[in-house]
């Protein structure tokens, strides 16, 4: 069975976002594949945090992927810094990443643009990235569209680590992303990409009130100003992309004549968004309330993921520094 990986970063809350972008494809490729899914608070400790903080928020995604579908006796799910071989490959790995390859990354030239000081772990975020993936050999990482040049710099850290040191049979497979229809959801500004930071998101496990609050005053198609104007789905940057995701074929097309027809207007279409938004959420809302009540069954499946996860991470790193010439303890 090919494996995968992805990884998530524990911001506490997850959004609709991050669901349509990747933690819904992960729920459903966890039957196929064999599966990794990792809270990355290696990668959370390059912005500043407090640690009191950052342990709440450790558990609290934890609970909204337990929530979200995530089956921790079908899938391996853990926290990074529970399986120290992540940082041991990640410094292995930086020495055979050609500096141009990070300077030249999108996300590393936004945020270093935007800081005072720039960190070194900010330039090699993406090589521990790379070493999360290699490390269990994955050939598929489901995400978002915004971390396809992560990726594709992990392709060349496993090109050159194959070529310098397993030449004849390559040991790492070249990792392949797999997006989602909703590859990049744009926020409730109608503008940007939905994202925490940027705080245009629906959290996943809001109330039904708390999402209408956010919906009903929501950027639709900036032209049709009257419900008497005809609108255009397309031009519609969230509901329409929501509909499209959430709601049944049927609905979506009569969203559509009916916008098209100016036959509804967008509170009309975003009530009926609304329900087919709470019926997908509601359960899930749920069960992480009923999780939230037992903090040592999610405590319980982070510690046998990251004793699962371990024993391929243990094999893999033998194998590369048994190649490296590193001896081992
Ligand atoms: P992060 O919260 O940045 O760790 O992202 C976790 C996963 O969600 C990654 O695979 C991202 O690509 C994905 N993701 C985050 N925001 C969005 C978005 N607005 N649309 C689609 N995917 C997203
Ligand atoms: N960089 C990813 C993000 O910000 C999180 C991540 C870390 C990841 N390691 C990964 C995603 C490995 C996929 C595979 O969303």
């Amino acid at each position: 069975m090919s494996r995968i990986f992805s990884g998530i970063q524990p911001s506490g809350d997850l959004h609709v976002g991050n669901y349509l972008g990747a933690v819904k494809n992960w729920v459903a490729l966890q039957h196929q594949f064999e599966s990794f899914f990792c809270i990355v608070n290696y990668h959370a400790i390059i912005a500043p945090y407090e640690p009191a903080d950052l342990r709440r928020r450790t558990h609290d995604m934890a609970v909204g992927l337990l929530a979200a579908g995530i089956d921790p006796t079908v899938a391996t799910l853990y926290v990074q810094s529970q399986v120290p071989e992540h940082t041991e490959l990640a410094w292995i790995l930086n020495t055979i990443t050609p500096l141009g390859e990070l300077e030249r990354q999108t996300q590393f030239k936004d945020k270093a643009s935007r800081q005072e000081q720039v960190m070194a772990g900010l330039l090699n975020y993406p090589v521990l990235q790379a070493a999360d993936i290699l490390l269990y050999r994955a050939d598929v990482v489901p995400v978002g569209e915004d971390q396809v040049q992560h990726l594709e710099l992990s392709r060349v850290v496993a090109r050159n680590w194959n070529a310098r040191f397993s030449p004849d049979t390559p040991f790492f497979p070249e990792p392949q992303p797999k997006l989602t229809p909703t590859r990049r959801l744009v926020g409730l500004d109608g503008q940007a990409k939905m994202s925490k930071s940027l705080g245009n998101t629906i959290g996943l496990l809001e109330t039904p009130d708390a999402i209408w609050d956010k919906l009903r005053p929501a950027v639709t198609d900036p032209a049709r100003q009257r419900k008497t104007d005809p609108g255009n789905p397309d031009l519609c940057p969230i509901i329409y992309q929501l509909h499209r995701a959430f709601s049944p074929e049927g609905t979506v097309r009569e969203v559509e004549e009916n916008c098209r027809g100016a036959k509804w207007g967008c509170i009309d279409c975003k009530k009926s968004l609304l329900t087919n938004l709470v019926a997908e959420l509601t359960p899930i809302r749920e069960r992480a309330t009923e999780l939230q009540s037992h903090p040592e069954r999610v405590t319980e499946a982070l510690d046998i993921g990251a004793a699962k996860a371990r024993v391929i991470a243990h094999q893999t790193l033998t194998e590369v520094k048994n190649k490296m010439g590193l001896p081992l303890a």
